[in-house]
C-alpha cells in the first residue's frame, strides 16, 4: 500500500491505539435469557490477528465498531455485548465494553490502562454524530487516541467519524492486517482482471448498492442480478412483482432504468431472473441461465445472496449458483457478510479464491476511485519523519 504505514511500522508499545474494526455481524433473536448469538463470525475472526498483534506488542487497545443501523439511538438489539464476550473468549483476556466513552472518566480510565489490555467501545452508531462525521465527536475520540489503526475494510467506503474524521486528526496512523490482506486479493481486480469479468449481485441493501452498478459497467463484461435488487429491475421493466415481495423504492427503480439503458449502450449483458419463487428466491430456470452464462468467466465477483437463503424454502437458488460457480475455472471472489455466510452454507467455500469481509466496500473499490477510509491513512512521503512512527 503506497504511502500507508502498516501497523507493523508503528511503535505501538504503551500507546493508546484506537483500532477501527468492522464487527457488523448478524446476530440471532434473543434467547430466553435475552442473549443474542453471533450467527456468522467471519469478520471478527478476520480481525483477530491484528488485535492479537497489537496486544502482544503492548498497545493499550481501544477497539471500535458499528453494528447494524441503529440511526443514532441506543438500541439493545444492536449492542456489541455479544461481541465483547466472543472476543474475551477468543483472546483469553478481559474485554471491557465501554458505554460512556465520551465522558472525562473514560479518558482517565484509558490513561490508567495497562499495556496489552483492551477496551471495546459500545456501538459507535448509537451516536448520530458517527454517521454525520461530526467534528466534535471526532475530537472527542481523538482525546483518547495516540495512534489510529484502521482494520475495518468492510466500512472503508463510509466517510464516518471513526473511519474518516478521526484519522484526519491523528498524525500517527496506519492500516491493519485485514486491510492489507483484502487489498492483496482485490488490487489485481482493478489493475486488469482476467476477462471476461462478471459481477453477480443480490442482497437486500438495494439502495446503497444499485447506485454503484452503473459505475461498475465500465469495468465488467456482464452483470447478473438476483435477490431483492432484481425487484427494482422487474419494476423498471413495467412488470408486476409477486404480491408478497418487498416493493422497491422509486429511486431504485429509476436507477435500475438508467443501468439497463447504459448496459444496452455499452453492449454489456445484464441478466435478470426469468423465474422466481414468490419473489423470495430465483427459480430453477434462472439458476440454469446464470450458471450457463458464467461458465466462460475468468473472474467473478459476487456480492449479495440471490434469495432469502436463511429460510431453507428459499435457499436453493443461492446454493445452486454457489455450487455452479465453484466448478468454474476462474478467480472467484465473494464479498459481504451475508454472501460469505451463504457460500459457507453451500459447502463449497474452499473452491473460492477469497471470501472478502467487504460487500459495499468492494463494489466501491472496484469503481477504481479509492476508498475514503483507506485513502485517509496516507501520509505525505515528503514530510514524514521517523519520529512520526515513534510512540514517544
Ligand atoms: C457492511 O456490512 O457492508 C459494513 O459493515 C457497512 O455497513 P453499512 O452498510 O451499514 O454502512
Amino acid at each position: 500500500m503506497k504511502n500507508i504505514h502498516s501497523i507493523r511500522d508503528l511503535r505501538i508499545a504503551n500507546q493508546r491505539v484506537f483500532m477501527r474494526v468492522d464487527f457488523n455481524v448478524p446476530l440471532s433473536e434473543p434467547d430466553a435469557e435475552g442473549q443474542r448469538k453471533i450467527l456468522e463470525d467471519n469478520r471478527i475472526q478476520e480481525s483477530i490477528p491484528c488485535i492479537k498483534y497489537a496486544l502482544e506488542n503492548g498497545a493499550r487497545l481501544i477497539l471500535a465498531s458499528h453494528l447494524g443501523r441503529p440511526d443514532g439511538k441506543v438500541s439493545p438489539e444492536y449492542s456489541l455485548e455479544p461481541i465483547a464476550a466472543y472476543l474475551a473468549e477468543a483472546l483469553g483476556v478481559e474485554v471491557l465494553l465501554a458505554e460512556d466513552y465520551l465522558s472525562e472518566g473514560f479518558e482517565l480510565l484509558v490513561q490508567t490502562m495497562k499495556p496489552g489490555t483492551v477496551i471495546l467501545l459500545e456501538n459507535l452508531r448509537f451516536h448520530g454524530a458517527e454517521e454525520a462525521n461530526q467534528p466534535e465527536f471526532c475530537h472527542a475520540l481523538a482525546r483518547f487516541t495516540d495512534i489510529y489503526v484502521s482494520d475495518a475494510f468492510g466500512t472503508a467506503h463510509r466517510k464516518h467519524a471513526s473511519t474518516y474524521g478521526l484519522p484526519q486528526l491523528i498524525a500517527k496512523k496506519g492500516a491493519g492486517f485485514l486491510i492489507e490482506k483484502e487489498l492483496e486479493f482485490l488490487e489485481p481486480l482493478l489493475k486488469g482482471p482476467a476477462k471476461p469479468f462478471y459481477l453477480v449481485l443480490g442482497g437486500s441493501k438495494v439502495s446503497d448498492k444499485i447506485k454503484m452498478v452503473d459505475q461498475l459497467l465500465k469495468h465488467v463484461q456482464g452483470v447478473l442480478i438476483g435477490g431483492a435488487m432484481a425487484h427494482a429491475f422487474t419494476k423498471a421493466k413495467g412488470m408486476t412483482l409477486p404480491p408478497k415481495a418487498k416493493q422497491p423504492a422509486d429511486s431504485d427503480v429509476d436507477c435500475a432504468r438508467t443501468i439497463m439503458r447504459d448496459a444496452e449502450r455499452r453492449e454489456i449483458p445484464l441478466l435478470l431472473p426469468v423465474d422466481t419463487l414468490e419473489g423470495f428466491d430465483i427459480g430453477p430456470r434462472t439458476v440454469m441461465a446464470f450458471s450457463d452464462f458464467l461458465t466462460n468467466a475468468k473472474t467473478i465477483f459476487w456480492n449479495g445472496p440471490l434469495g432469502w437463503f436463511e429460510n431453507p424454502e428459499y435457499a436453493s437458488g443461492t446454493m445452486n449458483v454457489a455450487k455452479a460457480i465453484a466448478k468454474i475455472q476462474a478467480i472467484k471472489i465473494v464479498g459481504g457478510g451475508d454472501t460469505v455466510s451463504a457460500i459457507k452454507l453451500s459447502g463449497v467455500a474452499e473452491s473460492y479464491n477469497h471470501l472478502s469481509t467487504g460487500g459495499g466496500a468492494v463494489l466501491k473499490y472496484l469503481e477504481g476511485k479509492g476508498l475514503p477510509g483507506i485513502d485517509v491513512l496516507k501520509f505525505d512521503p515528503k514530510r514524514v519523519e521517523p519520529a512520526v512512527l515513534s510512540g514517544e
